[in-house]
């Protein structure tokens, strides 16, 4: 499956990632057409109501990778690494790793670069494919201040460049860009022969994704508590708004990804 995707995105089309949580929506997300599911530690927000993605546990991720898998099994499925799982050791990070591969997923991804780069090294010589998220990485929430766009600085781009070029080294399948300038994502993209994916990266990247309850406008976490501050991210839109059929949302999204019309200058940084 992966080999498939890697040979489509060479010939030039675009990946259509999102996020999935359960068998319901991997199943209308398999027949649309969605090249990857994500099972996201965003479920800690949009499933669990949350503030961050801070108390979600293996426990968590196995249980809805396993309702995923079952929803769709014709299709690629990218677990996260919640926080806690892969930080310590890299027997642990495979371990657990070896968990999620177990309950459905074909690739894991977790956050960072620097020190995590031998981390993705040791689980792909051990089997098992990785994925690299970089730019904002919502576990380091609380170091990073907020919910801010990274690498807006000469030294901060320098870093996610030199960052991705060693996970790309080190042979992983993807890099993941979270709310990064357009302008850093399309270099970093152009300089590494990894896959990329964007979320709030601007429209040259391989491929994108977004949260599904993002693509269908629900909004309960911080929306509703404080709905009067509540500013919808720059990089979602809207998909049910235009429709009223979950199902062609769903399509929709997709063929906006592969056509290149989303995101729209008006979701980048
Ligand atoms: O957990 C998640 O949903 C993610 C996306 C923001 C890419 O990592």
């Amino acid at each position: 499956m992966l080999e498939k995707l890697q040979n489509l995105i060479k010939t030039g089309e675009k990946v259509a990632m999102l996020t999935c949580y359960d068998a319901t929506f991997a199943k209308l997300m398999e027949l649309a057409g969605v090249d990857i599911l994500l099972i996201g530690d965003s479920l800690g927000m949009v499933l669990q109501g949350a503030e961050n993605t801070l108390n979600v546990s293996m426990h968590h991720m196995t249980y809805h990778t396993k309702m995923v898998k079952n929803g769709a099994p014709n299709t690629l499925i990218m677990a996260d690494m919640p926080i806690g799982s892969y930080e310590q050791d890299n027997e642990a990070a495979y371990k657990n790793a070896l968990w999620l591969i177990k309950s459905g997923a074909h690739m894991v991804k977790f956050e960072g670069g620097g020190k995590r780069v031998k981390t993705a090294r040791y689980l792909i010589e051990h089997g098992i494919p990785v994925c690299a998220h970089l730019g904002f990485t919502p576990q380091s929430v609380n170091q990073l201040g907020g919910y801010k766009v990274q690498g807006k600085t000469d030294e901060s781009a320098e870093q996610i460049l030199n960052d991705a070029k060693a996970m790309s080294d080190a042979g992983v399948s993807f890099v993941l860009l979270e709310m990064v300038p357009a302008i850093l994502a399309k270099k970093l993209t152009e300089s590494i022969s990894t896959p990329t994916i964007g979320i709030g990266a601007g429209v040259d990247c391989s491929g994108q994704v977004l949260v599904l309850q993002d693509l269908l406008g629900i909004y309960t976490g911080a929306a509703s508590k404080n709905p009067a501050e509540f500013k919808c991210p720059r990089f979602v839109r809207n998909f049910l708004q235009e429709t009223n059929s979950i199902e062609i949302a769903i399509k929709n999204y997709v063929k906006a990804v592969k056509n290149k019309s989303f995101p729209a200058p008006e979701h980048s940084y």
